[in-house]
């Protein structure tokens, strides 16, 4: 299996403007990785394949007898499952797909808690020539709809709980032909709904020795997550195969990843961290991962963490804050003793954190940068280098970054600016889906910009400043104000509703809102409480507000653009700033 052909540079940016992008400079960086791509297993023909590299490879090498995954289910089960065993499942479920008739570049939500069929079938789907959707499982039936409906999604894989969660929604996405229902070891004892299928009797009657893995080539769509923006509902990003060749190697260089590696990573592949370093990097890799079905818990984590003999981990700050608040105890009730480099991505790691972490794991913690956009990290404090404790790291090898000013231009060290990155990486997103304006609007003169404000000190390191525009990170999740404004309006007590990140010290922000009411309803704390419930189901207890105020008058620009940067002032008794675009009363 050679390496033919790699990423040339008219496909990374297929979808961008010329006259936006200097091809010039973006083609130098792209060059670069060229002994990536010719590390790569291609496949016979010149094909590139995420799931042939992350899971067949290993067989093909000889290694399917090493564990692949050590599931650990919320009610205590264990399952073991080698590379041997993945892949046959994915090629079953590859199977699967091909019998249902799913077709290259088909969109296939999974909506599901952590359990191995979930990376099963995410892995059978992209063998199958599919685009995995995953989508968060916390959601409630807005979200969910709004993703399937935009990416006009053909097939979905739930559980029956979060079936049920949702139900209400399929009458209105003509799109999913065929909802696979996977019922972990019999956890539900009732009926499928009609027209549901089962996930284990298609697994029973499929074969996974007919199946061969599609030839994708690099440039076939893979992954696509939604993120979201300040305006508008959030937005597909769309990745390619050949992003594979950045989550491979910023998992070996950046998470340091070794063959031998035990590798737990707390993120749900509901966002991009769960699947770019919850399945694609460590998989390329070749370790032994721990997919952990409960949510957080110190002594739960600490207890993986002994039990398994996790070597390397890669979490969030707010984690490792309610890590710190539950204290020592915890940490001397355990050994960890083999642990050997901690990660952590999403939000700013704060140096207190760096200094716990010294103290208590006996190891920094090391913070590194990247979005969903970027589909694997571009800059990060790296395992052979001193950590600079709230740094976020130096780029990683074949990536530029800067900071700019208004004009494009790189401002002083240690000014703020715009973050942006010269375009041309291997896992940069293809297309927001259907949204190519959009796209375009991120590119410019040149450079990718990337929505956060940060500075570059004198040795080159990234300090991140906070974001450029009103999208609010609370526990390491992205929150589109105009998403929970949407679902707030649709109560009927609900004139306007504006969003806002409120500073928290645990999540770095919760969500806020703001709203104005209709006649005939008054400001009562049990509206209050109402409005809370009603957008908790709507959306989940993660995105809806976790406060709401009642104010007389929205502040509205002239052009009737709800002014949050104002009712943020407001909140944190900041001056105003400029409100002479504001609307009269
Ligand atoms: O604002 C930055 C913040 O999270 C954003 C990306 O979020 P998302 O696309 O959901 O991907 C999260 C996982 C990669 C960034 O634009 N962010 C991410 N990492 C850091 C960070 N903020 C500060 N420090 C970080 N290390």
């Amino acid at each position: 299996m050679e390496y033919q052909e790699i990423a040339k540079p008219s496909g990374p940016y297929k979808n961008v403007d010329p006259n936006l992008v200097d091809y010039a400079a973006s083609r130098a960086d792209f060059d670069w990785w060229r002994d990536a791509f010719a590390k790569m297993d291609w496949l016979p023909g010149g094909g590139l394949n995420n799931a042939y590299e992350a899971v067949d490879r290993h067989v093909d090498h000889g290694h399917g007898d090493k564990l692949a995954m050590i599931w650990v289910g919320k009610n205590g089960e264990e399952e073991r499952y080698t590379y041997s065993d993945f892949k046959e499942r994915s090629d079953r479920f590859g199977a699967v797909m091909k019998g249902l008739g799913i077709e290259r570049g088909d969109r296939v939500f999974i909506f599901m808690d952590r359990l191995p069929e979930l990376y099963f079938a995410a892995m059978g789907i992209l063998k199958a020539g599919g685009v995995i959707a995953p989508l968060f499982s916390a959601f409630g039936p807005e979200p969910v709809k709004d993703r399937i409906e935009d990416a006009e999604g053909r097939f979905v894989i739930t559980s029956p709980e979060l079936k049920a969660k949702i139900s209400g929604i399929f009458k209105d996405l003509p799109s999913v032909e065929k909802i696979i229902i996977v019922n972990k070891n019999g956890r539900s004892t009732e009926p499928l709904d009609d027209g549901d299928l089962d996930y284990d009797e298609l697994m029973a009657n499929a074969s996974s020795d007919d199946f061969t893995i599609e030839n994708t080539s690099q440039y076939d769509f893979s992954i696509m997550h939604y993120t979201s923006g300040s305006t508008g509902k959030p937005k597909g990003v769309l990745h390619r195969h050949q992003a594979v060749v950045q989550q491979w190697l910023t998992g070996h260089w950046a998470l340091d990843l070794k063959f031998d590696d035990i590798y737990f990573c707390t993120a749900d592949p509901g966002w991009v961290t769960g699947t770019s370093y919850g399945m694609m990097a460590p998989w390329t890799n070749g370790v032994t991962q721990i997919i952990y079905e409960g949510g957080f818990g110190a002594n739960a984590w600490y207890d993986v963490i002994d039990k398994y003999k996790v070597t390397v981990w890669y979490t969030a700050p707010t984690a490792i804050r309610l890590l710190m608040r539950a204290g020592s105890k915890p940490v001397e009730e355990h050994s960890l003793e083999t642990l050997r480099f901690i990660g952590s991505v999403g939000e700013p790691l704060n140096p207190e954190a760096v200094v716990w972490g010294n103290e208590h794991y006996k190891m920094p913690i090391h913070d590194n940068w990247w979005q969903t956009e970027t589909g694997a990290i571009m800059c990060a404090n790296y395992a052979s280098m001193p950590v600079r404790p709230g740094s976020m790291g130096r780029p990683f090898p074949g990536i530029t970054m800067a900071v700019i000013d208004d004009n494009y231009e790189p401002v002083a060290l240690g000014e703020a600016g715009a973050l942006a990155v010269r375009p041309g990486w291997p896992s940069m997103m293809y297309a927001y889906w259907k949204k190519d304006e959009m796209y375009n609007s991120r590119f410019k003169k040149g450079w990718y910009i990337t929505g956060d404000q940060a500075s570059l000190d004198e040795d080159g390191f990234f300090w991140f400043q906070g974001r450029a525009d009103d999208v609010i990170n609370t526990a390491g999740h992205l929150v589109g104000p105009f998403e929970v404004e949407s679902a707030l309006i649709e109560h009927p007590a609900v004139a306007e509703a504006g969003v806002i990140g409120k500073p928290d010290p645990i999540a770095m922000e919760v969500v806020k809102a703001f709203v104005t009411l209709t006649p005939d309803h008054e400001p009562t704390p049990q509206l209050q409480r109402e409005l809370i419930r009603f957008s908790r189901d709507k959306l989940s207890a993660g995105v809806a507000p976790r406060e709401i105020d009642f104010i007389d008058v929205m502040p509205k620009t002239r052009s009737g653009k709800i002014m949050r940067r104002l009712l943020k002032a407001r909140e944190l008794g900041l001056p105003e700033g400029d409100t002479s675009t504001l609307e009269d009363d």
